[in-house]
């Protein structure tokens, strides 16, 4: 049963491509290459597998169920379902979170219209050297009309799409956009996997070493396995706020995790094998990788520049449909909680995010001490990414099983789920999963991440 006039999504299928929408993004496309190459290849990328199966996808459900329990945003959620308690605290760092991650998130997409508009107009043709591509992308993110342009024009594309409401904004992008990403990445595998000397990467992306996997490692992919899902903040307490009383969320999880994982697999199987061809490219880049190396790579492909165009919309199309998605969960807050109205709320998140991300978009070069913040060192894109989507996400994911595992109450949960047989074997899974494994795994990331932030 659905009350008052709140949307509702289309289809089911429509729910899932939003919902894989708002996962796949820059987390997919360049934090999950990145992380990749830095952590020794395949043993990295079956540590991470685990911990999708394992911890993302009974959060997920966790945020799903709650969504769709309560039909509210994060913090009337908790609110609803833990009358009276601090637990609505945890929707509502959710809220912050949320205008927080999208404010320098807008930033690195901006990047990558540059890229885009770079290699459409053929800049990145014929390049001299490497060096090239690493000069033009210190240029571009250091030159401050440039980057504060860009990081304008994604927040306007964001915002726009999130006024148009649930069904006419975010599932119509995401019914168009979603299969022409797939597509184009598709074309970049095919192209990636048959040069000549493919083979060296293919080995380092698919044969596991498993002496490269440490404690640090397994942090790491558990991590990303967060940040990639869109988990922590209550985006999904959001999506699933809009899903219908017959969809059945089990399934419909597994097809957006699924579509998640499948499409960062792909990412990397469309970046490894071209990268090694390279003598003078490290899989360790760090996060200039796709920036500073793709263009070189596409360059010695033929047909490169088409290629290299084509990913970088495609990282554009994956970053709006993601961030559309972070702006969502604090206005629906807003509306929900606060009687604004849509626009109201999207105009003025829209502005506050856009100037949160104006010191990170001039900090990188364009102003010294935001590009190295006195005292840290790092740069404030840096810092903001450190404190939100690492502290942030990760400590909403620890309440939320907390929550589900032991407030609320698996019970509950496991019937707004319901699985399609909801054997025995399922209930006692999800139980063990949700009470235990996910808040303990948790626990160990933030108290590892505390200790090694206070050792420099
Ligand atoms: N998952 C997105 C990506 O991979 C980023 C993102 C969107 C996100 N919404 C989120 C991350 C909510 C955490 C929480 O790029």
């Amino acid at each position: 049963m659905v009350s008052g006039p709140r949307g509702l999504w289309g289809s089911r299928v429509g729910f899932v491509l939003a919902a894989a929408g708002s996962a796949i993004g820059l987390g997919n496309i360049w934090r999950f290459p990145t992380t990749v190459g830095r952590s020794g290849g395949a043993a990295f990328v079956l540590t991470y597998l685990l911990c999708v199966l394992l911890i993302g996808l009974p959060i997920m459900l966790a945020e799903l169920a709650i969504g769709r329990r309560t039909q509210r945003n994060p913090v009337g959620a908790f609110a609803a379902l833990a009358q009276g308690s601090l637990w609505r605290l945890v929707g509502g760092l959710g809220v912050v979170t949320g205008v927080g991650i999208l404010s320098y998130y807008s930033v690195v997409a901006g990047w990558t219209i540059g890229y885009f508009l770079n290699d459409a107009g053929g800049a990145f043709a014929n390049l001299p050297s490497e060096e090239y591509v690493k000069q033009a992308f210190l240029s571009l993110i250091s030159n401050p009309t440039m980057t504060l342009s860009l990081h304008a024009v994604f927040m306007a594309f964001t915002m726009a799409v999130v006024l148009g409401g649930v069904k006419g904004g975010i599932e119509r992008a995401a019914k168009v956009l979603m299969p022409v990403l797939l597509i184009i990445l598709l074309l970049l595998v095919l192209r990636s996997v048959t040069l000549p000397g493919a083979s060296v990467g293919l080995e380092f992306y698919l044969k596991p070493d498993f002496s490269k996997v440490t404690f640090a490692t397994v942090m790491e992919a558990l991590g990303q396995a967060f940040f990639s899902l869109s988990l922590g903040m209550g985006a999904m307490i959001t999506y699933g706020s809009y899903l219908s009383r017959q969809a059945n969320l089990f399934s419909s999880a597994l097809w957006v995790v699924g579509a998640d994982t499948a499409i960062a697999l792909l990412a990397g199987l469309a970046i490894f094998p071209a990268l090694f061809t390279f003598p003078g490219l490290s899989p360790a880049e760090g996060p200039g990788l796709i920036f500073v190396v793709l263009p070189n790579v596409f360059d010695k492909i033929p047909g490169g520049m088409v290629f290299g165009a084509g990913f970088f919309i495609l990282l554009l199309i994956a970053a709006l449909t993601s961030s559309i998605s972070l702006l969502e969960v604090p206005v629906a807050y807003l509306i929900d909680e606060r009687g604004w109205t849509r626009r109201q709320a999207v105009l003025a998140l829209g502005a506050l995010a856009f100037a949160l991300g104006v010191p990170s978009a001039l900090g990188q070069g364009a102003v010294g001490w935001l590009t190295s913040l006195p005292g840290l060192g790092v740069s404030f894109l840096d810092a903001m990414d450190t404190l939100f989507a690492k502290y942030s996400l990760t400590i909403g994911g620890l309440f939320l099983a907390l929550f589900v595992g032991w407030r609320w109450g698996v019970e509950p949960a496991l019937d707004e789920i319901a699985f399609v047989r909801a054997s025995r074997f399922n209930r006692v899974f999800f139980r063990i999963l949700l009470r235990y494994i996910c808040p303990l795994a948790i626990a160990v990331i933030l108290v590892n991440l505390a200790l090694s932030s206070m050792t420099p």
